[in-house]
């Protein structure tokens, strides 16, 4: 198969390169590739401002199958595209890709993060960052953030869940956990005490934070009226089935931090790893994900907008203010 990919570059106000990473999908046409990367550009701009990175937005989408059609001459075809652009684009994995086949397009190009040798697993600081967003939570809600007998619900006991569950735990915090692998759920109830209950109900049980660290589009018309919670703020892509959604918990008077603040600890490794910012500013854009959500929350409140329009309008007032380029 011949590459048949597009990046888009949505903006570099905040930032040069415009970072983002790359999707390989079978989309049903390059209709259908075009606006799934433009919407996804987009929302990289939001993410990596929020995330105090000197980084625009960019994303690319490779249209095929990975399971069939992913091979290394293609991965280095792309990588020849981005090394094309001559450091307007800086790429590294999303669905459908991971570090290994970053290592391939590193062969051809040096804009790409998140390669096995410059970080390993982006996992642990991503947990870090979604730990810092859930105190913030607490901070709003209990006037503090310490998380000292609070109740948090996790869906999902992988790479990132575990490392939370860990997190929370050490901190004093309450933890109910699920995971349709019953091995990993079995492994991090055994390390940490937390309790385990079925993934049909992790969504429903009565605590303080739902933390989704699992699936996309847990968050809709039939999920919303369930809950039993009075905050979600989990690592998870793409929480909301759709906008709307955002505006049902907010009637419900459920507080949300939007995924792309809580689990935005990846990227700040990444680009760390991968020297677009000094190291050494790394764990201080960490703590970083306290503040914002904080700031998301409450501005929320105050101006009666979902989280998600607040982060879009901070993001906005960030990026107005940016210096010319
Ligand atoms: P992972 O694949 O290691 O873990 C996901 C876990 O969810 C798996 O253990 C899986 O069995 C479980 N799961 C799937 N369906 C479930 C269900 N219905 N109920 C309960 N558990 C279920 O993935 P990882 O890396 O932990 O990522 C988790 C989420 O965080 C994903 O949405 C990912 O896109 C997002 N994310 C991850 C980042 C990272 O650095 N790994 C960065 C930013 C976001």
């Amino acid at each position: 198969m011949g590459l048949r990919a597009i990046v888009a570059l949505h903006d570099s106000r905040g930032g040069l390169p415009a970072a983002g990473g790359v999707r390989f999908r079978p989309y049903v046409d390059e209709g259908e590739a075009l606006s799934d990367v433009l919407r996804l550009s987009r929302a990289m701009t939001c993410k990596n401002v929020l995330a105090d990175l000197p980084l625009g937005g960019g994303k690319s989408v490779i249209i095929g199958d990975p399971a069939t059609d992913k091979t290394p001459e293609l991965l280095r075809s792309f990588g020849g595209f981005v090394e094309s652009l001559g450091g307007a684009y800086f790429c590294g994995p999303d669905v459908g890709t991971n570090a290994h086949d970053m290592d391939v397009v590193e062969e051809v190009t040096r804009h790409v993060g998140a390669t096995n040798r410059q970080m390993g697993s982006s996992a642990p600081p991503t947990a870090v960052g979604t730990f810092h967003a859930i105190r913030a939570t607490s901070q709003h809600l209990l006037g503090t953030s310490d998380l000292e007998g609070m109740r948090v619900a996790v869906q999902g006991a992988g790479a990132v869940g575990r490392d939370l569950v860990r997190h929370l735990v050490d901190a004093g915090a309450t933890v109910v956990v699920a995971d349709i692998d019953e091995d990993a759920v079995r492994q991090v109830a055994a390390e940490t005490g937390a309790e385990v209950v079925s993934p049909d109900a992790i969504l429903f049980v009565e605590a303080d934070v739902l933390a989704p660290c699992a699936l996309g589009g847990v968050l809709s018309e039939e999920t919303i009226p369930h809950l039993q919670v009075r905050a979600v703020c989990g690592a998870a892509n793409n929480q909301l089935a759709t906008p709307d959604d955002g505006t049902r918990l907010r009637a419900r008077g459920i507080h949300f931090v939007p995924d792309f603040v809580a689990s935005a600890g990846g990227v700040i490794a990444g680009a760390a790893a991968a020297g677009v910012y000094p190291a050494s500013e790394m764990a201080a854009k960490l703590d970083g994900i306290f503040d914002r959500s904080l700031e998301i929350l409450r501005r929320s409140d105050a101006e009666g907008l979902t989280p998600n329009e607040v982060a879009e309008r901070i993001a906005r007032e960030l990026l107005d203010e940016a210096p010319e380029r």
